[in-house]
């Protein structure tokens, strides 16, 4: 078991940068997942991990080893990609069996020396294996056989027996439909709790990257914009792309302006004052907000927004309301969509309501997406 680091990683295909200065480090036994939208850098990431690709520059260590100049079967590192990649002429047994056949391992009287693994050591590794995933009635089966899901467990039973220092999974649950794929994620984070080994995953898929991470490197166009906890990207996000690429339903944005008065600054909506914390320079600003932090109310409620219901989503637990804001000044924000909750199952499309927001979980971003002031470095209230 051991953990890995990208030290300021860089990675070109000729003049186009793949990966741009990425560094973060994962922890021994830590499930961390690179979430990007498709083509961000996120397989090339793990490509550079494996040794499957040689950064351009930077490093990458595994464990306390720099590892730069390591060909990948020396890297000890296995990798489950989307396509699983099994070999079609295998049972599903053989194709687990497979590496370990090849790979010698040193010998018990004379380490220096190596010695195929026994029959016997490798039937052994396979059950334990294929016990853990749930697939030892379909060992003898080839992979046209197998369904998506056991295909998935078959490739990481593969990974598994190898024993190696970290798992590297591209994207091995976007070939599964929907209904399995939630109970895979299910089983791969039980998988990680048994192992206790070192996963770094890839996905473009915020929810599932929500519930699977430790962590998240949150990636785009190469670069690494965020590595954070679930809960602390949600909250604390480092920018307006990233607070609009995580959490569900999506962060409500609302354009207006912060103005200074008598030395306290505040976030201007049509007649709405919102207080905001910190130095906040006057100008134009996006106050972004979670949607369970906004509620509903009737119209003209007082501090709130006046709004015209254009939309209802029933959604069982909560609705969904997509509003119209008709402050006079507020910029036309069509489908501003809002999870309401208490008694905003009474609203109808065309009602006039009001939206007030929870001061406390405001964020506000400049015209380039940057934070204008952090939750953490806010005076308390
Ligand atoms: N061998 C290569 N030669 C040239 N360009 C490449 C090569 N491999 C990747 N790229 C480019 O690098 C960028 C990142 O690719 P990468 O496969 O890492 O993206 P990704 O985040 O995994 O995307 P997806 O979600 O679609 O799998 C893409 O623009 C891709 O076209
Ligand atoms: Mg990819």
């Amino acid at each position: 078991m051991t953990g890995l680091r990208l030290e300021h990683v860089t990675k070109k295909f000729k003049e186009f940068t793949a990966v741009n200065d990425v560094s973060f480090e994962v922890k021994d036994g830590e499930f961390v997942v690179v979430l990007g939208a498709s083509g961000s850098g996120k397989s090339t990431i793990l490509r550079l991990i494996a040794g499957l690709e040689v950064q351009t520059s930077g490093h990458v260590y595994i464990g306390d080893m720099e590892v730069d100049d390591y060909e990948p079967r020396d890297r000890n590192i296995a990798m489950v990609f989307q396509s699983y990649a099994l070999y079609p002429h295998l049972t599903a047994y053989n194709n687990i069996a497979f590496a370990l056949r090849v790979r010698r391992v040193p010998r018990d009287d004379d380490p220096d020396r190596y010695r195929r693994r026994t029959r016997e050591e490798i039937d052994e590794r396979v059950r334990h294996a294929a016990e853990l995933l749930g697939i030892t009635d379909t060992l003898e089966k080839k992979p046209a056989a197998l369904s998506g899901g056991q295909r998935q467990r078959v490739a990481l039973a593969r990974a598994i027996v190898r024993d190696p220092e970290a798992f590297l999974l591209d994207e091995p649950l976007s070939n599964l439909d929907a209904k399995i794929r939630s109970s895979a994620r299910i089983e791969l984070k039980r998988l990680h709790d048994q192992l206790k080994q070192t996963f770094v995953f890839v996905t473009h898929d915020q929810s599932e990257a929500m519930t699977l991470a430790d962590r998240l490197v949150i990636v785009d166009h190469g670069r690494l914009l965020q590595y954070d906890t679930p809960e602390r990207v949600l909250r604390d996000p480092a920018s307006q792309f990233v607070a609009s690429f995580v959490g569900s339903p999506d962060m409500v944005f609302l354009e207006g302006a912060v103005e200074s008065r008598a030395g306290a600054a505040s976030f201007v909506l049509g007649p709405v004052r919102i207080p905001v914390r910190g130095e906040t320079a006057p100008g134009p600003v996006t106050l972004g907000i979670r949607p369970w932090d906004v509620s509903i109310g009737p119209e003209n409620a007082p501090g709130g927004i006046p709004a015209v219901v254009r939309g209802v989503e029933r959604l069982g637990s909560s609705d969904q309301l997509y509003l119209e804001l008709t402050a006079p000044g507020a910029a036309p924000a069509p489908g501003v969509s809002v999870r309401a909750m208490g008694r905003a199952y009474e609203n109808q499309v065309g009602d006039s309501v009001s939206v007030s927001i929870d001061p406390d979980h405001a964020l506000f971003f400049d015209k380039d997406g940057a934070r204008v002031h952090s939750l953490e470095t806010a005076p308390p209230a």
